[in-house]
């Protein structure tokens, strides 16, 4: 079987592009901007149980993902950095929402007790809704060199993303489904696109458009962030099965004892892999226009299939 860093490997030599260096590089940055970010105020407790889980560490694909395309796009790192943020804001809290009691009840959350766990319900749930007030309040507030009309889009994309219209609509469909045997493929797509794929798209576009991308360039890179997020999904459902619970830091085989529909569980393991790979193949193909400047988002798109966690 072909390990993750063989792949990593195989696609440095032929692209001249190290992804290993790269994710590094950028999360330190990333992690360095959070810990700023959020310095400890008063009530000590809120800020103690948001740093908690903004800090927890993860991929940071998310804002990686927003700094790669503002620069693809001729922007710069510094243009990106504070919507970078403001996204793993928002996708943190809505990983403490979801694993509370009245969600998906869950007590581990990369590699750590669940907030909920350490600081009780009530803080987690308000934990959350710090995080997500203030991802607004740092990109309006903290965006330098931008034209306030990309920011204010930026501002609006990420209300959306976050909305009925994205994740809490994807979430709540996502419930609703548990346990019933007739959610067809048509109905997980829906789930997925709402619930990680609108976030994904979010992350590229909002890069794109703070460096002042065409609508060319925005469909294009919206197509890659769609083709992605979804194989992102896939891969997510397949890991649940086949990875162990120190591989994810999360618990493990979660899909299978809710009776989640998932697309290994509609389209069988093998199946759903090929799948995967064939839209990571379409999404690199939206990026043919861009050369080598596309290299960290193409690496990326390649990643998603091959990682463990
Ligand atoms: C994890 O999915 C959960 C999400 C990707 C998002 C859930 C969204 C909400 C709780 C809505 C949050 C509210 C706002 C306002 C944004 P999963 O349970 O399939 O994956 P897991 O195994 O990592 O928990
Ligand atoms: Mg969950």
């Amino acid at each position: 079987m072909v390990k993750t860093n063989d792949i990593l490997a195989l696609n440095q030599e032929a692209t001249g592009f190290d992804l290993t260096t790269y994710l590094k590089q950028r999360q330190q940055v990333i992690e360095a901007e959070l810990d700023r970010s959020l310095p400890i105020g008063k009530p000590e407790k809120i800020y103690e149980s948001m740093r908690y889980s903004l800090l927890a560490g993860g991929k940071r694909l998310r804002p990686i993902l927003c700094l790669a395309s503002c620069e693809l796009i001729g922007g710069t790192l510094e243009m990106a950095l504070p919507a970078a943020c403001a996204l793993e804001m928002i996708h943190t809290m809505s990983l403490i929402h979801d694993d509370l009691p009245a969600m998906d009840n869950d007590d581990y959350r990369r590699g750590k007790l669940t907030n909920h766990k350490v600081f009780g319900d009530d803080i987690a749930i308000l934990a959350g809704d710090g995080l997500l007030a203030y991802a607004f309040e740092y990109v309006a507030t903290q965006t330098r060199n931008v034209p306030p009309q990309q920011i204010l889009e930026v501002v609006a994309r990420l209300g959306r993303t976050v909305g009925a219209a994205g994740l809490v609509g994807g979430q709540v469909l996502d419930l609703e489904s548990e346990g019933r045997t007739d959610i067809t493929t048509d109905i997980l797509t829906f789930i997925h696109t709402h619930k990680t794929g609108a976030l994904l798209e979010t992350s590229v576009l909002a890069g794109a458009i703070l460096a002042g991308a065409s609508p060319e360039d925005r469909e294009r890179l919206s197509r890659y962030a769609q083709r992605i997020g979804l194989a992102f999904q896939i891969v997510d459902d397949i890991l649940d099965i086949t990875a162990t619970q120190e591989e994810l830091g999360k618990t493990a085989g979660k899909d299978v004892r809710a009776q989640k529909a998932t697309y290994p569980s509609l389209w069988g393991l093998e199946a759903s892999q090929t799948q995967a790979q064939q839209l990571v193949d379409a999404a690199v193909a939206e990026l043919a226009a861009y050369g080598s400047l596309a290299d960290p988002l193409r690496a990326i798109a390649r990643f998603i299939t091959t990682r463990k966690h």
